[in-house]
């Protein structure tokens, strides 16, 4: 028997199958789109000068001196990502992370020259302490216990410093409780009324940021994250601390990490209607990359595929490792 002598003749109304059947057809109906400039490329940013030493557990991912910082956020805009989210490895730790809020500091420094490279770039700087305190932990360690208000204070005045740097935007990863309005307060106080914040509202305790840890040297000398980030368990408590983010001032909401949280992304975005940011976090980013080297799966559509469910949950703005590389492949 042949293959048509096989067939029925189904008498369907609906066929699906016709508006997959050409390139054309499908981007014509296509609900969910990506474009570089919802793109944020994250960046690593540590002493010295010439320094560009890869991550080992991200591939494609460095520590880069202040100059070369410059380089890699001129050639992200070139490939057409507007914006650069910096993180800081300092030259001293200390018990309260005070070089988090060192003006002349690698993090200060980095916003300064990219402004004056190009003050086009949108430079936003991560708030926390985690990668500044010798014991790697996101704020004053009292008896052992990560206090809240004590280091609400700090983050204030590292939000400070990074607006005093030039920062368009500051955004506060270390899920203490009232730091959205604190530093709110303290941005407005010194005539820093335009600095936007996006709040790390939901950030949980997760797996996927042990890569960055790496990158950052920012792993916890004791204990976890756990009195702070949220349990992966709960969205609804991650519905609280957005809204309370949003009364306290911010201006762009965040869910963190991405893929394992999509439902969380899409009612955050769904509740609140407000710009809502998701971070494709490094493990996310490795993994994938891992899969690709062994090629076990195929990088380039699997970071694709990835984004375009990120932004399909309701992402405005993904941060992203992989901002470069797709941004080049939209263009
Ligand atoms: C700082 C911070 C972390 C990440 C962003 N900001 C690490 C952490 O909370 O331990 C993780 C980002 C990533 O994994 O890519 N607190």
């Amino acid at each position: 028997m042949s293959p048509t002598e096989i067939g029925t003749r189904l008498n369907l109304v609906r066929r699906g199958r016709r508006l997959r059947r050409s390139p054309a057809i499908r981007a014509m109906v296509r609900e969910t789109r990506l474009s570089p400039d919802m793109l944020i490329y994250p960046l690593f940013v540590c002493e010295g000068s010439g320094v560009r030493r890869e991550v080992t557990s991200m591939p494609g991912v460095f520590n880069l001196s202040v100059d070369e910082a410059v380089k890699e956020a001129v050639a992200a805009k070139a490939d057409g990502v507007p914006g650069v989210l910096l993180f800081g490895l300092p030259a001293y730790k200390d018990e309260v992370g005070s070089a988090a809020y060192d003006a002349q500091a690698p993090v200060q420094a980095a916003v300064r020259a990219i402004k004056q490279a190009d003050p086009e770039i949108l430079v936003i700087t991560d708030v926390c302490l985690c990668e500044y305190t010798s014991h790697g932990h996101c704020g004053v360690v009292v008896n052992g216990e990560i206090t809240n208000d004590e280091s609400v204070g700090l983050l204030v005045r590292v939000a400070v410093s990074h607006a005093e740097a030039g920062a368009d935007i500051v955004a506060p990863s270390d899920m203490m409780d009232g730091r959205i309005g604190a530093i709110r307060g303290a941005l407005d106080e010194r005539g820093f009324q335009d600095v936007a914040i996006m709040s790390y509202a939901a950030k949980y305790c997760s797996a996927f940021y042990g890569p960055f840890r790496d990158a950052a040297d920012s792993a916890p000398k004791f204990g976890d994250r756990r009195s702070h980030q949220m349990d992966p368990g709960n969205s609804e408590e991650a519905l609280r601390e957005v809204a309370e983010d949003i009364e306290e001032g911010a201006d762009i909401v965040m869910v963190k990490p991405a893929l394992p949280y999509l439902d969380v992304i899409a009612r955050v975005k769904a509740e609140f209607g407000y710009p809502t940011a998701a971070y494709n976090v490094s493990g996310e980013y490795s993994m994938l990359k891992a899969a690709a080297e062994r090629g076990w799966i195929d990088g380039h559509r699997a970071m694709m595929e990835m984004l375009t469910g990120i932004r399909r949950a309701g992402a405005d703005i993904i941060i992203t490792y992989f901002a470069r590389e797709a941004a080049r492949s939209l263009r």
